[in-house]
């Protein structure tokens, strides 16, 4: 890679704190085909995931949680699908209320929301 583009993509890193960040969320949102949940549940709960990082300020830094709207994560039924990495965690139902649960219970205090979740993938 030459300079320039190891530079913009050095500062993207930094911007979207890509080196330090311990979550990554995935939430089915927005899709073209809406199996899982409607398109309005879906949508409704994309818009509390990303409010909520923010209000929380894990949106950047070094607790950032990054989160990316999925098409679909083809499972298909049950939605919204949320699903959580490192560890693959799949939870079910994903509304705001189960989203609020995770974020707090899961993610910031560490212990899985049992009830909602239905698959991990860490050995
Ligand atoms: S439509 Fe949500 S998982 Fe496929």
């Amino acid at each position: 890679m030459n300079d320039t583009v190891t530079d913009a993509l050095d500062a993207v890193v930094r911007g979207l704190s890509l080196d330090s960040y311990r979550w990554h969320i995935f939430l089915c949102a927005d899709q073209t085909k809406p199996l899982c949940c409607d398109k309005g549940a879906g949508l409704e709960a994309w818009d509390y995931l990303k409010r909520r990082l923010k209000e929380l300020g894990l949106d950047r830094g070094e607790a950032a949680i990054l989160r990316t709207k999925a098409n679909c994560l083809r499972v298909c039924q049950h939605g919204p699908i949320l699903l959580v990495y490192p560890g693959g965690y799949w939870y079910r139902h994903a509304n705001s209320e189960v989203i609020e649960r995770v974020v707090q219970e899961h993610l910031l205090g560490g212990k899985p929301v049992q009830e909602y979740l239905f698959l991990t993938n860490h050995p």
